[in-house]
């Protein structure tokens, strides 16, 4: 089939790069030239593993292109998909939908003949009856379809995720674009993907409520770790007895820092931006986005506590600040807001992680990148484990801090406290 992904962000170029690897001929469109232009050289504008191989096997096959030409790419494709970024809003917490809007009235010039628009980008329920609109005005309505796929691919693990997908859910009452759309992913479901076709509003609104609820999940074991943590219970064999209930699962029950990244946070904030729209109040995804709000707030009084409630010049390293493994986001991470309060209080931090240094801490004084764990734990007072990559899972801290009353807190539950205890190291953890 002939594909056009508008946007290479992370869902356009991973599900672009994936859609070319299942046999279909896809091009990819952006504005930004130089990323066009380093795509076509192999050069990938974020960090994904196997990523990179899979777009230069397909580039090189030709199955796989990448243009500015918008206008060019939709006049050769019969299914387009938006891929253009939704953020939240500089004031309040409702979606920017202006490039997928922007995008629907430039896609709109060049349809002359039926076409598949289709938003992938995670957009506010409601978002498809306007970008019908905006279509309807240049183009007629038997020559176009307007339809929902969400993705639910995540950071680090997306190719597998769009490979071997739990779900695929369309949303449209329009049975022919059903029919394409389900010829599209047939190699998918053929290995065991679940395919629902629901109404287009009831799509953009699965995919709210699947982040919402998973959001749900880790405020629910993260607040039942800070009790498990008073009446010395094991979080993790919470997670574990809760899980194995079929009804409840044992995914998403890892308890931790913050939740982050570029959708939990966002797309919390926009289902209860769009309840309160329609009257209706969420009450329980607006006590997640407060109880993560606070959740660094707990962790950073513990630290605290485990520091005697002496920050001030103490040597402090932060192994991974990354929102988590696999991936160099930073967005919404919880060690954007933990280590500029541990600076105020007088701290000096360095850090080390696997995905590099990071711009964001540029404007502090008082913290340091390093470049490899050992120089980062080096004369280290605390070492907190933020993110739980798997280079920070068998160190030898001992001799890694060289200093004899070295403290950790793994606030990812990632080492063992018997094996962290034989080594005489002050060790606090998670919900334990
Ligand atoms: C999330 C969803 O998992 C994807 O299904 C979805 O497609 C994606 O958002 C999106 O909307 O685009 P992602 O943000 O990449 O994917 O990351 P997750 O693996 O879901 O992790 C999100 C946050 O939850 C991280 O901070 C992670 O550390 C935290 N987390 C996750 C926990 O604290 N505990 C867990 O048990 C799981």
């Amino acid at each position: 089939m002939k594909l056009c992904m508008i946007g290479t962000g992370y869902v356009g170029l991973v599900s672009g790069v994936c859609f070319a690897d299942l046999g279909n001929e896809v091009i990819c469109v952006d504005k930004d030239l130089n990323k066009i232009k380093n795509l076509k050289r192999g050069i990938i504008p974020i960090y994904e593993p196997g990523l990179e191989e899979l777009t230069k096997k397909n580039f090189k096959s030709g199955r796989l292109k990448f243009t500015t030409n918008l206008s060019d790419a939709v006049k050769r494709s019969q299914i387009i998909f938006i891929c253009v970024g939704t953020p939240t809003k500089k004031n309040g917490n409702a979606a920017d939908l202006s490039q997928v809007f922007n995008v629907a009235k430039e896609v709109s010039y060049d349809i002359k003949n039926f076409k598949i628009l289709i938003t992938k980008s995670t957009v506010p329920v409601t978002t498809g009856d306007k970008i019908e609109k905006i279509l309807l005005k240049k183009v007629k309505k038997k020559n176009f379809s307007i339809v929902s796929n969400p993705e639910f691919l995540r950071e680090g693990e997306a190719i597998r995720d769009f490979n071997f997908p739990d779900r695929i859910v369309i949303g449209t009452s329009d049975k022919k674009s059903n029919k394409i759309m389900k010829s599209l992913y047939a190699p998918l479901i053929s290995k065991g993907a679940k395919y629902l076709n629901t109404s287009r509003r009831g799509a953009e609104l699965i995919k709210y409520a699947s982040n919402a609820f998973l959001a749900t999940k880790i405020s629910f074991i993260n607040e039942l770790a800070n009790l498990s943590e008073k009446i010395g219970v094991n979080i993790e064999d919470v997670s574990i007895g809760m899980g194995l209930d079929k009804r409840i699962g044992g995914r998403f029950l890892r308890a931790g820092p913050a939740y982050g990244g570029s959708c939990f946070p966002k797309d919390t904030r926009a289902i209860a931006d769009t309840a309160k729209l329609f009257k209706t109040d969420l009450s329980i995804i607006k006590s997640v986005i407060k109880s993560n709000k606070n959740r660094s707030v707990i962790l950073l009084k513990r630290v605290s506590k485990i520091l005697k409630n002496k920050i001030k010049n103490k040597k402090i390293t932060f192994l991974g600040v990354t929102f988590k493994a696999n991936t160099d986001d930073m967005r919404e991470s919880s060690s954007l807001t933990m280590i500029p309060y541990l600076l105020k209080k007088g701290a000096k931090i360095k850090y080390y992680d696997p995905s590099g240094y990071k711009k964001e801490f540029e404007k502090f004084k008082n913290v340091t990148f390093a470049k490899n764990i050992k120089s980062s734990c080096e004369g280290a007072d605390l070492i907190i484990i933020h993110t739980e990559w798997n280079d920070f899972k068998s160190l030898n801290f001992k001799s890694l801090s060289k200093k004899r009353n070295v403290i950790i807190y793994d606030m990812r539950n990632i080492l063992s406290p018997e094996k962290i205890k034989k080594d005489k190291i002050s060790y606090f953890a998670i919900g334990k």
